[in-house]
């Protein structure tokens, strides 16, 4: 079975000019999406994932590499076909009303011409949006018109929604709503594939993670993994001399000292080690403690 997407050290440089040089927006990218699952594509400003989405959108051609939709080149039709899309800055005509810009975007994914009104006000109702189906976009604010961009990705009942930070914009209502309208296509069996840079957002919603830093790929996993990998091991001692203190900063043990109080952070495979130079020097072990690392620390530490 194919993957609704997969990339195979996908590229791509963009060039700045004879003065400036290039720019690797992303780097060698090898991810495939499960079917079904909601996949969080996450990453600082800049990091490329928009340029990522555009590859697989067939607007921007990789420099190497190839992705695939459904196992087809992204340059498919019937790869398109199979997507809604939720660009990162949804822009629709200010005089168009949403039910307009919903049943174009209807009549494009190939909805049966019967069906396109109620598929359109179902669209809409979806979203959040229903009640300013007849108003012109130029009067919505920019969260409603963010649901407008919602409804229009998910009208023509894509097996594939690629989402562009589906909840940049939105209050922390709109947020609720699109957070459970995402879970409800993916009960629906759908895949979602989503850009964002709020943690917060994600860890609910998503199934899998991949973390970007300037265009690479730093981590990817369910998001327990990727917190569980930083996690760290607090030991507070009662003293150090200055020769364990060495040691411990040799091997890059965090030794905080604060109101009398010393701390080590230890990665968990130094552990063992840690412990062994601690009873040599005679220091006491006051405190053990294993830090869960949040999801934010885990970005910071990944992409920061
Ligand atoms: N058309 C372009 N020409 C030149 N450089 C570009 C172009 N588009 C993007 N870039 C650069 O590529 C890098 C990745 O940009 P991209 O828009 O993919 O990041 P992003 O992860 O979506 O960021 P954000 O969270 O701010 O939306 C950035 O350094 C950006 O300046
Ligand atoms: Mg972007």
């Amino acid at each position: 079975m194919s993957h609704p997407i997969e990339t195979e050290n996908l590229r791509k440089v963009y060039k700045l000019g004879k003065r400036k040089g290039d720019r690797i927006a992303v780097d060698s990218l090898n991810i495939a999406v499960p079917e079904g699952a909601v996949f969080g594509f996450l990453g600082p400003n800049g990091a490329g994932k928009t340029t990522t989405i555009k590859m697989l959108l067939d607007f921007v051609h990789p420099t190497s590499g190839s992705a695939t939709i459904f196992g087809n080149p992204t340059s498919a039709a019937s790869s398109r076909r199979l997507i809604g899309y939720l660009p990162e800055q949804p822009y629709f005509h200010k005089f168009l009303r949403p039910i307009e810009v919903v049943s174009m975007h209807a009549s494009l994914a190939g909805v049966p011409r019967k069906e396109v009104r109620q598929h359109s006000i179902s669209a809409l109702e979806r979203s959040g949006i229903a009640e300013y189906s007849d108003t012109p976009i130029g009067k919505l604010s920019k969260g409603l018109t963010q649901r407008v961009g919602i409804a229009q990705a998910i009208v023509g009942d894509p097996k594939l929604l690629i989402m562009d930070e589906p909840t940049s914009g939105l209050d922390p209502i709109g947020r609720r709503h699109a957070r459970d309208l995402i879970l409800q296509l993916r009960d629906e069996g759908r895949t979602i594939f989503l850009s964002s840079h709020l943690l917060s957002e994600v860890e609910s919603t998503c199934d899998i993670i991949a973390v970007l830093k300037r265009g690479k790929l730093v981590a990817m996993g369910k998001p327990d993994d990727v917190q569980a990998k930083g996690k760290q091991v607090t030991i507070q001692v009662d003293t150090l001399t200055d020769e364990t203190k060495a040691s411990l900063k040799f091997a890059k043990v965090g030794i905080e000292e604060e109101a009398g109080a010393i701390r080590l952070c230890v990665a968990p495979e130094m552990l063992y080690w840690v412990i062994r130079m601690l009873e040599k020097s005679g220091a006491k072990i006051l405190r053990l403690q294993t830090e869960r690392e949040s999801l934010e620390e885990a970005f910071l530490r990944l992409a920061a």
